[in-house]
C-alpha cells in the first residue's frame, strides 16, 4: 500500500506544534508495517538549514504551478529518513521566510503548496493509494481532484489536529489562488457561514475523517471546541473516528536520552530525577532546589490556557514551589510572562524553544501544568509521564484519554491530576499537588504508573491502517 501524507510541518525538519511529531512518528510506524509512506511538506528556510536536508536532499524535479494569472516556480527536493521518503515543495517567495506561520498571505502560500503537492502526487506518484491530509493547509486537495476528475480517483483521509484553524478565505480566493470556480462556494461544498472554509470542503469530500483522540472526536460532534464544525462533522459521523496519538518512545526515553544530565528508568526514577532537578535548578538560579518543580513547556497560546496561568501567577509565586516556563507563542503572553516573572527567585521564564532544554525540564520536573482550553490530543503530558513528571491537566480532549486522575482511591493506576478549568481550580490542584509531593510513598507510586504507561505508536498506527484498508475495499466495491 502506498500512502502520501501532506502536511505543513513534519519532524525532523520543521516543528511548530504536535502536528510535526505526529506526521513523522505515524509515517515511520506505518513504514515499519510495510506501508510505502511519503511525506510532503513545504521547503521552509528552516528546513534548508537542517543538517539532514543539507547533507542528503537531492533535487527531484522542477515544474511551474499556475495560480490564475500567476505562474510560480516549484522546485521539489527529496530525501529519506528511516524508511520514509520526504518531498519538499520549494518556492522562495512563499517559503524562504523567517517563520513558518503568521503571515497575511497564508491562504495563498498554502494554496501554492496544495496545488504543487497535488501535481506531485498526480504526475509523479501515480501509484498512490491513499492521500492522507493533515489540517487545513492540505485541505484543498480533494477539491482539486474533484475539479479535474469529477470524482476522487484516490482514497483520501483528513486528520484534524486543530479545529480552530480552518483555512477561512473569501469566495474570490477560489479562482484567484486555487484555479477553482466560485460554484464550490455557491453550492455550499466549500462554504461555512459566509466564507470559504477549506477544512469543511475536506470534511465533506474525504473518505475518512479522523481526529487525534476519542474524546476530542466526541467533543467535536457535540459542539465543544468545535469552532462551528459540529454540524458538518455530524453529516459525516459514520466516517469520523478518534484515534489517540502515540509518542515517539525512542526519542523520549529517560533511560537513554543523551540530552539529560542523568539517565534513569522506572527502578531509579526518584534518584535520577533528583539529580536532573538539582542540576537544572542550579543552572536556572532557582535558589530553593528542594522545592517541588512545576513546569510549563510548549506553545504560549490561548489554546494552552496561558491566560489562566498569567491570571494566577502572583498567587502561584506565593507557594513553596519552583516554576520553569519554556516556550514561545503569542506576543502578549510572552510579554506578560516575562514581566511578571522578572526578579523572582522561584521562577525561570524562557521565551524560546529549545528541544534540548525541553528534554532536561521534563527529566527534572515533578509536575507539568497543562491548563488547556481545548486539547485534541496533547503531547507534553505524554512526554512528561514518560519522564516520571506528573501532569496536571484540564479535563478536555486527549488529556482525559491519557491522564488517570488521582482521587486518593486509585493509587494503583493514577498518573496525574485532571481538573475543570477555572481560576480557582488551577490553584486548588496546585495545592493538591504540593500535598501529594509530601506523601512520598503515593508520589512514588504515581510516578511509577506514569512511566509504565504504554504510549507507543504501534496500536494507533494499526488503527490508521485498518481505516486505509477499509477505504481501499470501498474503492474496490465502487469500481
Ligand atoms: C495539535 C493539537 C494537539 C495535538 C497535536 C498533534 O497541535 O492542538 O492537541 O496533540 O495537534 O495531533
Amino acid at each position: 500500500m502506498r500512502t502520501v501524507m501532506v502536511a505543513s510541518e513534519a519532524l525532523p525538519f520543521v516543528k511548530v506544534g504536535g502536528l510535526a511529531d505526529v506526521v513523522a512518528a505515524l509515517s515511520r510506524t506505518l513504514a515499519k508495517k510495510k506501508v510505502n509512506v511519503s511525506v510532503v511538506i513545504p521547503l521552509y528556510s528552516r528546513v534548508k538549514e537542517h543538517p539532514h536536508f543539507k547533507e542528503n536532499a537531492t533535487l527531484f524535479g522542477r515544474y511551474e504551478v499556475r495560480m490564475s494569472w500567476r505562474i510560480q516556480k516549484c522546485e521539489v527536493f527529496q530525501t529519506d529518513v528511516r524508511n520514509v521518503r520526504y518531498y519538499f515543495i520549494g518556492n522562495d517567495y512563499y517559503f524562504s521566510r523567517g517563520d513558518v506561520y503568521g503571515y497575511n498571505d497564508n491562504v495563498e502560500r498554502y494554496a501554492f503548496f496544495s496545488l504543487a503537492a497535488y501535481r506531485l502526487i498526480r504526475d509523479y506518484l501515480p501509484k498512490t493509494d491513499v492521500v492522507h491530509l493533515h489540517d487545513w493547509q492540505a485541505s484543498a486537495i480533494p477539491m482539486l481532484y474533484l475539479d479535474e476528475f469529477g470524482k476522487l480517483p484516490v482514497r483520501t483521509m483528513l486528520t484534524i489536529h486543530n479545529p480552530c484553524f480552518q483555512g477561512i478565505c473569501s469566495r474570490g480566493d477560489l479562482p484567484d489562488f486555487f484555479n477553482l470556480g466560485t460554484d464550490y462556494f455557491d453550492d455550499g461544498l466549500a462554504r461555512l457561514d459566509d466564507n470559504v472554509n477549506l477544512l469543511k470542503s475536506a470534511i465533506m469530500l474525504a473518505d475518512r475523517i479522523t481526529t487525534v483522540s476519542p474524546t476530542h472526536q466526541k467533543e467535536l460532534l457535540s459542539g465543544i471546541s468545535s469552532y462551528g464544525l459540529e454540524k458538518i462533522l455530524h453529516l459525516r459521523r459514520s466516517d469520523f473516528v478518534g484515534i489517540l496519538n502515540g509518542l515517539d518512545t525512542d526519542e523520549f526515553d529517560p533511560k537513554k536520552d543523551p540530552l539529560i544530565v542523568r539517565n534513569y528508568g522506572i527502578g531509579n526514577a526518584l534518584s535520577g530525577k533528583k539529580e536532573n532537578k538539582e542540576q537544572l535548578c542550579r543552572e536556572l538560579n532557582l535558589v530553593h532546589g528542594d522545592y517541588p518543580l512545576f513546569c510549563i513547556v510548549g506553545r504560549l497560546t490561548y489554546q494552552k490556557g496561558i491566560g489562566f496561568i498569567i491570571a494566577n501567577l502572583e498567587k502561584i509565586f506565593q507557594f513553596r514551589l519552583n516554576l520553569v516556563i519554556l516556550g514561545q507563542g503569542e506576543e502578549d503572553y510572552e510579554h506578560q510572562l516575562s514581566f511578571y516573572c522578572r526578579g523572582r527567585d522561584n521562577v525561570s521564564c524562557n521565551i524560546r524553544f529549545s528541544n534540548e532544554m525541553a528534554h532536561r525540564i521534563y527529566a527534572a520536573s515533578d509536575f507539568l501544568l497543562m491548563p488547556s482550553i481545548f486539547e485534541p490530543c496533547g503531547i507534553a503530558q505524554m512526554i512528561a509521564m514518560r519522564y516520571g513528571t506528573l501532569p496536571i491537566g484540564s479535563k478536555v480532549g486527549g488529556l482525559i484519554d491519557t491522564i488517570d486522575s488521582y482521587n486518593q482511591l486509585n493509587e494503583d493506576s493514577a498518573n496525574g491530576l485532571l481538573f475543570h478549568l477555572d481560576d480557582d481550580n488551577l490553584l486548588v490542584n496546585i495545592i493538591f499537588a504540593l500535598n501529594l509531593y509530601e506523601k512520598k510513598r503515593v508520589l512514588a507510586k504515581l510516578i511509577h504508573n506514569a512511566m509504565r504507561k504504554d504510549f507507543s505508536w504501534d496500536r494507533s498506527a494499526e488503527e490508521y491502517l485498518r481505516l486505509y484498508r477499509q477505504m481501499l475495499e470501498k474503492n474496490h466495491l465502487d469500481s
